[in-house]
Parts: C-alpha cells; sequence; structure tokens
C-alpha cells in the first residue's frame, strides 16, 4: 500500500476529489490532509470523508523536524499539494516526494503570489488564447520542478476569471488523481 498526505490551504475540492478517486483503492491509500489554515473548508471535508485532518502552523512547517518525524512514522510515500500555498521548506524536499498542481502552463504565470484567482486574471487579462493545468514534481523553488503532465484548454473571448476557474477545476479534477497513480506505478 502508497500512503498519499495531502497539504492544502483552501476550499480542498481537488483534496476531495483525490480522497474519493482513491476510496477503496486497492494500492494507494490518502492517509491523511494537512493545512496551514485553522479555518480553512478543506479541513472539514477532508474530515467529513474520514480523513484524518491535521492544522499546522507556520512555526511547524518552517523548523519542521517533528513534522517531517509525524510524517515518516505514517510511512507516507508521496505529499501531494492541492491548492497549497506556501513554498516547502527543503526539509522536507529532501526528505519526501512532492508533487504540485498549478492552474496554469508553467513557466507561464507561475511563482510567488501566483495562485488561484490571481492566475485567472492574469490570464483573462492578457487574452490568452488558451491556459492549462501543470502538475509538476517540487523542488526547493517556487512551481520550478520537473513538469509530469500539461493539458490545456481554450480561453474562450468572453471568459472571466470566474468562468476560466470553472474550466480548469473540471481539467484538475479529471487529470489530477490519475496523474498521482501513474506516478506511483511508475515509481515503486
Ligand atoms: C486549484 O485550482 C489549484 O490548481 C490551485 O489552487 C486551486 C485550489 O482549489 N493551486 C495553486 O494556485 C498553487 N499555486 P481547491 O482548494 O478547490 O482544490
Amino acid at each position: 500500500m502508497r500512503n498519499i498526505a495531502i497539504f492544502a490551504s483552501g476550499s480542498g475540492s481537488n483534496a476531495e476529489n483525490i480522497i474519493r478517486y482513491f476510496k477503496n483503492h486497492p494500492d494507494v491509500r490518502v492517509d491523511s490532509v494537512w493545512s496551514n489554515k485553522k479555518e480553512a473548508f478543506v479541513l472539514q471535508r477532508s474530515k467529513d470523508l474520514g480523513i484524518e485532518s491535521r492544522y499546522f502552523t507556520r512555526e511547524e512547517f518552517m523548523v519542521p523536524d517533528r513534522m517531517i518525524r509525524e510524517l515518516q512514522s505514517r510511512n507516507i510515500d508521496l505529499i501531494v499539494l492541492a491548492g497549497f500555498l506556501w513554498l516547502v521548506p527543503p526539509e522536507f524536499v529532501d526528505a519526501f516526494t512532492i508533487i504540485n498542481i498549478h492552474p496554469a502552463l508553467l513557466p507561464g504565470y507561475g511563482g510567488k503570489g501566483m495562485y488561484g484567482s490571481f492566475v485567472h486574471e492574469s490570464v483573462v487579462n492578457n487574452k490568452d488564447k488558451e491556459s492549462g493545468i501543470t502538475i509538476h514534481l517540487v523542488n526547493r523553488e517556487y512551481d520550478k520542478g520537473d513538469h509530469l503532465l500539461q493539458v490545456k484548454c481554450p480561453v474562450l473571448p468572453d471568459d472571466t476569471p470566474d468562468t476560466l476557474a470553472a474550466r480548469i477545476h473540471e481539467l484538475e479534477y479529471q487529470f489530477f488523481p490519475r496523474a498521482i497513480e501513474d506516478f506511483l506505478n511508475r515509481n515503486h
């Protein structure tokens, strides 16, 4: 069995989709969900789905020996960032394989401060013809790790940041769990 820990900062619709996808899966299980925001809806969602949910402080994350030991004692094979907004400290990058999803076609629209609706606003303001998602490994820099998968979608002339976000979310729901599954199958 391969164990996943999900890190998320917000609503957690991707986290929920991943939890549902791997429910009753023969080889992969979502062990726990971790959030840096006490009030994040993702913590409620995952609890409702029967997954252990944990809040952590900036201090626990930045001096992460205890968190890393806890994740190791849970035999975590993979950390999945699903709408997680802090830069991951090097200690985590060295200790775990980590995958992130980004709601644009990297290297465009990446880096610090480029997340969620800010990304979609920029894409719409620039009148780009296409956007998409990038699923990638996490290294020590924001949005710079090796790409595992990119999927494109059109940006329509009358799109708002919200309509584009909805299209991107659909792509994320369709492709993220399977990209995680494929990655784990290739690396055991
Ligand atoms: C997702 O669109 C994800 O790609 C994005 O945040 C959203 C979270 O939605 N991540 C980033 O922008 C990371 N830089 P969710 O909480 O409903 O899953």
